[in-house]
């Protein structure tokens, strides 16, 4: 390793130069250290994903045909039948692993609750049967709008179990985004909980899923989990308690043999333009592919490792490397429902010290924020359990992987970079641990089996130099559509360039063949890690009555990554605070969306053809200097709109 002097920010990104090879000690004991898969995979990557499929899931009918590749539409493992749920929780039990714990829980009060995969399948059949007494059948879909609590997790399953598909809401969305969710599934019951705990205090849910199944069509039952013991409302006959449906429930019930391209669950996602979309996962690919990556990505030894991710389960991390990787790959985990901190900034390292955690998985702009409340932090607990640390979500800074590798890896744990989208359904670019040479911040190369290539403005590829992230080769995990919408999944994946997945993200490729992901390239803004679209935010400040036009931006930060940025036109004589609209889009989609700062403006800078040019408004909310604005209708609305940005900086 050679030490260069840290810079910060994306220009330090192309200078980066520091490399880490992966440790002798470490290697001794690691799943892969040359490049024997990378080599299977080049080979033939269907043989090689057929056998994972063959390895590591349990089928209880083989399939005809590995793949069947139409584009946009991919098939895998057609004719083949499984269950999710079987593979998640039945095989380890039947393999003797009952008394294993699946999740260590921690509540944020510090309530704990251990849970055994033989009890996972108690409380998942229990469910199971629960759903089917409320009249959920095969191919119905439920929507879920939970804390962080395992019954979060036991209710994806239970729906797995009986081929019901899942659609996941995020508890921090609103009302309203739930509504719009449950309405474009028409999902027949909705699962949530009285409330969470959430820094210390009660964060109700109950209303918010009220107020949704108000304002939507299909709900027909309501379960409330009871957790955050705040009183509710309640509509007899169409809500129902958890716990009294579960007591009389049955722990026997068999799990349904789906079809490998049936679909599992439903799961939101923004796009450029204002209505999320309903990005479709199938069954035998997904848990493929979940389980194959959850293996390798991470080294996993599932005798011994206690895994944690950090992710909510309304995200596809959460989806993904919570319930369905880890569960398949019948490891023990730690899940925990509340922020990291709460009671003080040290909750994330107590937990890490309290559970042995071996691997851990979060985001950078956590690790940020952990920079920013200091080493003293960490240093006060014993981590010398952790062997692999992971980050997901949005570019790392080298600076901020550093940080990480040495104060919370101790200077020897492999960090991988793992670049992924709710629609790839699993990672795709990362470091094997045993057997890549890391740079911090970046993701390195394609996992053995994943083909991404780089294309300029006209689809030539590029192999040196920046260029758009596409992938050319369908993969288990890959999206298989959008719910209701096929035309669009084709028009935003497979349009912009001849037969290739175009993934929306600028990345480059350095002379060593490394990649390093540069973030979205469309409208779509990366704040924390969550993905928000600027029309999404841009219709809901117009839609506030005293709102004529809005312009919104991704602004670089140095924590959340990128910042929500408003530009606000007032309707004639309307007066309103810029608070009460920042909290008018955090009650139309969710806290998440919240601008960091909105510019009340008089006009917005727009081409002679009338376009808003989002660019320019994006060096002003950066505090760039603006330069050639000749094709600016009215060049005069910019040195307006910089002086604010100077004066709010
Ligand atoms: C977008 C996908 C994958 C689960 C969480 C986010 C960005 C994700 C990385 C990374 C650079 C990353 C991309 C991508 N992204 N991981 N390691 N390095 N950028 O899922 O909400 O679907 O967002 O997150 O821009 O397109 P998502």
């Amino acid at each position: 390793m050679s030490d260069e002097q840290h810079t910060s920010g994306i220009e330090a990104l192309a200078d980066e130069q520091r490399t880490f090879p992966p440790s002798e000690d470490f290697k001794k004991t690691a799943l892969t250290v040359g490049t024997e898969m990378y080599d299977e995979a080049a080979q033939d990557d269907e043989a090689f994903w057929a056998r994972q499929a063959t390895e590591l899931v349990s089928w209880s009918k083989p399939w005809d045909t590995v793949l069947d590749w139409q584009l946009p539409d991919a098939k895998w493992f057609v004719g083949g039948e499984l269950n999710v749920s079987y593979n998640c929780i039945d095989r380890h039990v039947e393999a003797g692993k009952g008394d294993k714990v699946a999740f260590h829980w921690e509540g944020e009060p510090g309530d704990t609750r251990t849970i055994t995969y033989a009890e996972l399948l108690d409380e998942v059949s229990q469910f199971a049967n629960v759903l089917k007494g409320l009249g959920v059948e095969q191919g119905d879909r439920v929507n879920i709008y939970m804390p962080m609590i395992p019954e979060a997790a036991v209710a994806m399953l239970a729906c797995a179990r009986i081929g019901a598909p899942h659609s996941v809401v995020f508890g921090g969305f609103s009302s309203q985004s739930l509504a719009d969710r449950i309405d474009d599934a028409q999902a027949k019951v909705l699962i949530t909980a009285d409330g969470g705990y959430r820094r210390g205090e009660v964060f109700p849910l109950k209303p918010a899923a009220d107020e949704a199944c108000e304002a939507s069509s299909s709900i027909e039952h309501v379960v409330v989990v009871k957790r955050g013991g705040n009183d509710v409302a309640w509509v007899d006959g169409r809500d129902h308690w958890y716990h009294e449906l579960m007591e009389g429930a049955s722990t026997e019930c068999a799990p349904e043999p789906m079809d490998s391209e049936d679909l599992l669950f439903l799961l939101y996602t923004s796009g450029t333009t204002g209505t999320p979309k309903g990005i479709m996962h199938t069954t035998g690919g997904y848990i493929t592919h979940t389980t194959f990556t959850h293996k390798y990505v991470f080294d996993l030894k599932p005798e011994t490792d206690i895994f944690w991710c950090t992710a909510d389960v309304g995200w596809i991390t959460g989806h993904s490397y919570i319930v369905y990787g880890p569960l398949s790959n019948g490891c023990t985990q730690v899940m925990y429902e509340g922020v990291p901190n709460h009671p003080g900034n040290d909750r994330f390292w107590e937990i890490i010290e309290k559970y042995q955690v071996s691997i851990f998985y979060t985001a950078p702009t956590a690790i940020r924020t952990f920079m920013k409340w200091g080493a003293e932090e960490p240093a006060k607990h014993d981590l010398s359990s952790l062997r692999v640390l992971g980050t997901v979500g949005e570019p790392i800074n080298p600076e901020a992987w550093i940080w990480y590798h040495e104060n919370i890896g101790g200077g020897n744990c492999p960090i991988v970079d793992t670049w992924w989208q709710t629609e790839t359904g699993g990672i795709m670019i990362s470091p094997l641990p045993g057997a890549t040479t890391t740079k911090p911040g970046s993701a390195t190369f394609p996992l053995p089996g994943v083909t991404a290539k780089l294309v300029d403005d006209e689809a030539n590829e590029v192999d040196n130099g920046g260029g758009y992230l596409t992938l050319t080769r369908p993969w288990p995990g890959m999206l298989r559509g959008i719910w209701g919408d096929p035309e669009r999944f084709r028009d935003t994946y497979w349009s912009r360039f001849p037969d290739r997945y175009f993934a929306g993200d600028g990345a480059k490729l350095d002379d060593d063949g490394y990649l390093w992901l540069l973030g979205r390239v469309d409208d779509v803004m990366n704040v924390s890690g969550h993905r928000i679209s600027t029309t999404e935010v841009e219709s809901a400040l117009v839609s506030h009555p005293a709102v004529a036009e809005a312009a919104v931006v991704g602004a670089d930060d140095a924590t959340t990554g990128q910042a929500v940025m408003a530009y606000v036109i007032l309707r004639g004589g309307a007066d309103v605070g810029v608070e009460d609209l920042r909290s008018h889009v955090a009650s139309e989609i969710g806290a998440i969306a919240k601008p960091k700062a909105i510019f009340i403006t008089p006009d917005l800078p727009k081409t002679r053809s009338g376009k808003i040019m989002r660019r320019l408004l994006r060096d002003v909310a950066e505090g760039r200097n603006i330069g050639d604005t000749t094709t600016l209708a009215d060049s005069s609305i910019v040195d307006e709109l910089q002086a604010k940005a100077a004066a709010a900086a």
